[in-house]
């Protein structure tokens, strides 16, 4: 297991109102020599953050995902919080063969004991590619059906404290392909959410895309591998305290910290390398995030898969 833990705050925690609690010094520890952070009951939780998922019945995809439910349920996180790719894939259409990988997907996260908070991927977008046989007039069309089965794309919720935002990170290009995208609605949308968000609470943003990554400069390849306007959402959030940004997309794990302000971390994936193996050397898993106070730290899960498909004789270990 590899843990990667961060201490970064001087600040006492500040409950959602923005006013200072009068918090119990539970968990006093020394942040570089400076003053203690002080965190309470009340700011101390686990979540999970589990991306890229690729459900789909063939390759042992099912057996695979539930073992990641199961284990998510064994460490018992407040809440789970998806990085989007939950389906693979409705993005050529079928309607039929669509509708029913998100069934399984619904079915199938009913087994989580806690809630579970889904971001949208680019496989999630249902129909955008030439070869499909549906189009932009179908009512399940791009976010269609996404949407039908789990409401709106970009939404808050608040947790113990911290404000979690999950965003919409596709759109589609004019010669019909995916693109990493925040689109304007919705900036003008978290524009206005901020207002009403006080500047000190701390705050996570989930995205499929990535807003920050080294992709490209490790490989060579063309393309980010990150959203084309990520600083526009970086501009908005200047004047609060964004703490977070969890990431899926690239099925790596990738952690990064800058300017002693925001951090990055690309959660791996459930599905590795198309459920035949990992991924960029990358084990399949999942994130645990422990939050105290404004202070957090991460495992990287193994739910035990890799072991599992090598007796099933699937993909080889790296
Ligand atoms: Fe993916």
């Amino acid at each position: 297991m590899e843990q990667k833990k961060e201490s970064l705050t001087r600040r006492k925690f500040l409950i959602k109102s923005g006013l200072a609690t009068a918090a119990t010094p539970l968990i006093p520890f020394s942040v570089r020599g400076e003053e203690p952070l002080i965190a309470t009951d009340e700011s101390s939780f686990e979540f999970v953050f589990m991306t890229d998922i690729h459900i789909k019945p063939e390759m042992n995809a099912p057996k695979g995902f539930q073992m990641a439910i199961d284990k998510t349920n064994e460490l018992n996180p407040d809440f789970v919080i998806t990085g989007g790719d939950l389906v693979y894939d409705v993005m050529r259409g079928d309607y039929e063969k669509s509708d029913a990988l998100f069934k399984l997907y619904t079915q199938m996260a009913k087994g989580f004991k806690m809630p579970v908070y889904n971001c949208i991927g680019n496989h999630d977008l249902f129909g955008i590619y030439e070869e499909s046989p549906e189009d932009e007039t179908h009512p399940d069309y791009k976010y269609g059906m996404w949407q039908r089965y789990f409401g709106e794309t970009y939404y808050a919720f608040d947790h113990k404290g911290w404000h979690f935002i999950t965003l919409n990170s596709l759109d589609v290009t004019d010669n019909k392909r995916y693109k990493g995208s925040f689109h304007q609605d919705q900036l003008a949308w978290l524009r206005n959410h901020l207002n009403a968000i006080d500047t000190k609470i701390p705050i996570v943003i989930t995205t499929h895309i990535p807003m920050l990554c080294t992709f490209s400069q490790l490989n060579g390849k063309e393309g980010t591998r990150t959203a084309n306007n990520a600083f526009e959402v970086f501009d908005i959030f200047k004047e609060h305290n964004l703490k977070l940004v969890l990431q899926g997309h690239i099925h790596w794990k990738e952690y990064g910290f800058v300017n002693d302000r925001v951090h990055f971390l690309t959660g791996g994936s459930i599905a590795g390398n198309g459920w035949k193996g990992r991924r960029h050397n990358t084990k399949e898993g999942f994130m645990k995030i422990k939050v105290n106070g404004e202070d957090f730290s991460w495992d990287y899960i193994d739910h035990g898969w890799e072991a599992e498909r090598m007796k099933l004789g699937v993909g080889v270990q790296e």
